[in-house]
């Protein structure tokens, strides 16, 4: 087989990989950009209900997870979300902010894709698909690597292969094995922004209520959010769900609070004078799907009588139902699902000016194989942006 030689590989052509690589063919780095995977961007595709929520007006460093929360607030600066909403407007690709600062693609995520793929041919990018490396070895001054296409010799190695999540899409634990085989520490790893599984005595009343969806502020212990709960066969989604699975730990119980709006006492209480004859079913399906409050009444052991018939503290039960149910997940879909892998590679390990592994010159991670995960919302292609632009910059 032949042996090619280059001044920068990146491995694995997904969000981080594709822009990291057109950063570093402009600065007039020969770059070979190598997937595994026949097709490239399926998660791009995938991404937003296939709009691509490419970033967020709001991004800072508060919406990432991390063991060093400190890490990410370098790479978000230099290379900003205005930065990327730039480079959007340049191709002029129609977008729109849906809700708390996040932009979609008016038409679709193709457009994401397709303006990065432009990107990496303008600037000479070496795209290879379908490309399995078996191994990587560091040499005097770079890495030789033995790969399907042959063996390759480059000065710097880029591992941009994201998490565990969507195996289907190509997610593969090589990136974490990279960072190991250098001696880098690898954190824990585990599904993030992914919808909770119930116990089964939960799940037989909730799963009724497929389907529908809730305003609700959802917490814990370290946080709270303020976004829409979803009922569905298997158990809990919805945006409120997925942000708070990231801070959940399996056992924890998870509050929600279904009446973010209104004082729900001050309205049974209004109605108990004002309609006290009404049933109370009555008075909650002026705020619930009708459909939810009979089940929610059964499910949360509450009777369902006239108003008037209620004692003071009985309304105080009710309310008390709605707007703090506690409930213990029995755990979340895993990566099949999950939108994201918390953990990976430790960033004390990392210069978090440019991504390099300190200890290894030349060895760069960045995008989500690292140890920064972002809330739902943008913030995890942003970090991708961001992290890959600073890399992109230096190798
Ligand atoms: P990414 O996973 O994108 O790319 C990794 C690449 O490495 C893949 O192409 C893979 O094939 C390749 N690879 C893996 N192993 C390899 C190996 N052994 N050899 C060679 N190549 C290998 N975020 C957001 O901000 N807004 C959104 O709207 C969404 N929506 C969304 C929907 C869904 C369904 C998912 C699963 C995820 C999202 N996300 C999101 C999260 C976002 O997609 C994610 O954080 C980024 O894609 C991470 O970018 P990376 O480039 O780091 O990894």
């Amino acid at each position: 087989m032949s042996s090619l030689t280059t001044d920068v590989v990146v491995i694995g052509a997904g969000a981080a990989g594709l822009f990291c690589a057109a950063q570093a063919g402009k600065r007039g780095r020969k770059v070979m950009l190598l997937d595994h995977a026949k097709r490239i961007g399926g998660k791009i595709l995938m991404s937003g209900g296939g709009r691509c929520n490419f970033t967020n007006m709001y991004a800072e460093p508060g919406n990432y997870l991390s063991a060093n929360p400190h890490f990410c607030k370098s790479a978000l600066s230099r290379y900003t979300q205005w930065d990327f909403i730039s480079l959007v407007s340049e191709y002029g690709i129609a977008y729109h902010e849906k809700t708390l600062g996040q932009l979609f693609c008016d038409n679709s995520a193709k457009d994401i894709l397709n303006m990065l793929l432009k990107e990496c041919d303008a600037a000479g990018v070496q795209l290879k698909t379908s490309c399995v490396i078996s191994d990587i070895q560091k040499t005097t001054n770079g890495f030789q690597l033995q790969t399907t296409l042959g063996e390759i010799q480059c000065e710097s190695l880029v591992v941009a292969t994201g998490g565990l999540s969507m195996p289907k899409l190509g997610a593969s634990p090589f990136g974490y094995k990279i960072a190991e085989q250098f001696g880098l520490k690898v954190l824990p790893t585990r599904a993030g922004l992914v919808p909770f599984t119930l116990h089964e005595e939960d799940k037989t009343v909730l799963a009724e209520l497929s389907g529908i969806a809730l305003d609700c502020v959802a917490s814990n212990e370290q946080i709270s959010f303020k976004e829409a709960l979803l009922f569905t066969h298997r158990g809990l989604s919805g945006p409120a769900v997925l942000q708070i699975s990231s801070y959940w730990q399996p056992g924890e119980p998870v509050c929600f609070n279904l009446s973010p709006q209104q004082d729900l006492l001050e309205t049974l209480q209004q109605a108990q004078q004002q309609q006290a004859d009404t049933q109370l079913s009555t008075v909650l399906s002026r705020i619930y799907p009708k459909r939810f409050t009979q089940t929610a009444l059964d499910y949360f052991g509450l009777n369902n009588k006239p108003m008037k018939q209620y004692q003071g503290k009985q309304l105080h039960d009710v309310a008390a139902a709605f707007e703090q149910w506690s409930i213990k997940p029995n755990g979340t879909e895993g990566y099949r699902t999950a939108e994201v892998t918390l953990g990976g590679v430790d960033t004390n390990q990392l210069s978090s000016k440019t991504m390099m592994a300190k200890e290894v010159e030349g060895l760069y991670f960045i995008g989500e194989v690292v140890d920064v995960t972002g809330w739902l919302g943008g913030f995890n292609f942003q970090w991708a942006w961001s992290s890959g632009w600073v890399a992109g910059q230096e190798v």
